[in-house]
């Protein structure tokens, strides 16, 4: 015979009547015009995500990324690498979060008029980084209170005031991994505009992709590491592989695509997956 304590028995009708999560990472190759050296968005790829996001298995968290909304300007004014005091550093802070803003705003409407209420949770006004890889502070009472009120939360990858260096250039794939380690989705998925990880020359015959990405994997490729001719401050695909592994101790963590987005959402995803 099992004995329950009470909190236990309470503790297991809460998780029978809360739904899993399923944590969405959109990359801003996906969302945006990558290579646009002005801000652009792919509009196409955005009415898809609006028309694929029609989900009722899993409660949702959406990140995503920066794409021509950030990595040009971030790089232009070395924001990386903390303040330098100039004037005109100043303004492209402003600028960037600017941008951001806008990005989001343009992603939310459009989930929105699929019916999904949304919440923006906005980093340069709710988060402090200390350097690249570790939020100091991360608002988690409005993350909580977003979706006990029944909204999506959305968030992104934005410039972020930091302690050691000023200001810092957080990824959404560093977002992705303190909320899956502070929530513990069934799933955490990358979307990305090719099937999961390619290796070979990319759009190539000689490329097929990697089912199962592992620390030796993403090893093999730090050697290897070609000349990427987009512009990605945040550290491209290695970077992103690093906060995957991390994030699969936490979650069944996949890389992925829009065409097999369907499937995720049905707790069936394809792709890529990353595993300790
Ligand atoms: C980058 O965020 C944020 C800025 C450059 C402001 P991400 O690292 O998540 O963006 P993508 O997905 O690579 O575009």
């Amino acid at each position: 015979m099992t004995l329950y304590l009470f909190d236990d028995l309470a503790m297991t009708r809460k998780e029978i009547m809360t739904k899993e999560k399923i944590l969405l990472k959109f990359g801003g190759s996906l969302i945006t015009k990558k290579n646009s050296e002005i801000p652009k968005i792919n509009i196409a790829n955005l009415e898809r995500i609006g028309e694929l996001l029609n989900n009722k298995k899993y409660d949702l968290i959406v990140v995503h990324g920066a794409g021509s909304f950030g990595h040009p300007i971030a790089e232009k004014f070395n924001l990386i690498d903390g303040l330098d005091e100039s004037p005109e550093q100043k303004k492209s802070i402003k600028e960037i979060r600017n941008q951001m803003k806008k990005l989001n705003q343009i992603l939310c409407e459009i989930i929105e008029s699929k019916g999904i209420k949304t919440r923006s949770i906005i980093p340069s006004e709710s988060m402090k980084t200390r350097g690249a890889k570790h939020i100091s502070q991360f608002p988690k009472k409005m993350f909580d209170k977003c979706m006990n009120e029944g909204k999506t939360p959305v968030t992104f990858g934005d410039a972020t005031d930091d302690e050691l260096q000023g200001i810092n250039i957080l990824s959404g794939d560093v977002i992705m991994m303190e909320l899956a380690r502070i929530y513990k989705p069934a799933f955490s998925i990358f979307i990305m505009d090719y099937p999961g990880v390619m290796d070979g020359e990319l759009n190539s015959t000689n490329s097929h992709l990697i089912p199962i990405i592992n620390s030796n994997i993403i090893a093999e490729f730090k050697q290897k590491e070609r000349n990427n001719k987009t512009t990605d401050v945040t550290g491209g695909l290695i970077g992103k592989l690093e906060c995957a592994l991390e994030i699969s101790q936490y979650s069944q963590c996949w890389i992925t695509n829009l065409d097999s987005l369907n499937l995720a959402l049905l707790g069936k995803p394809k792709g890529s997956k990353v595993v300790q």
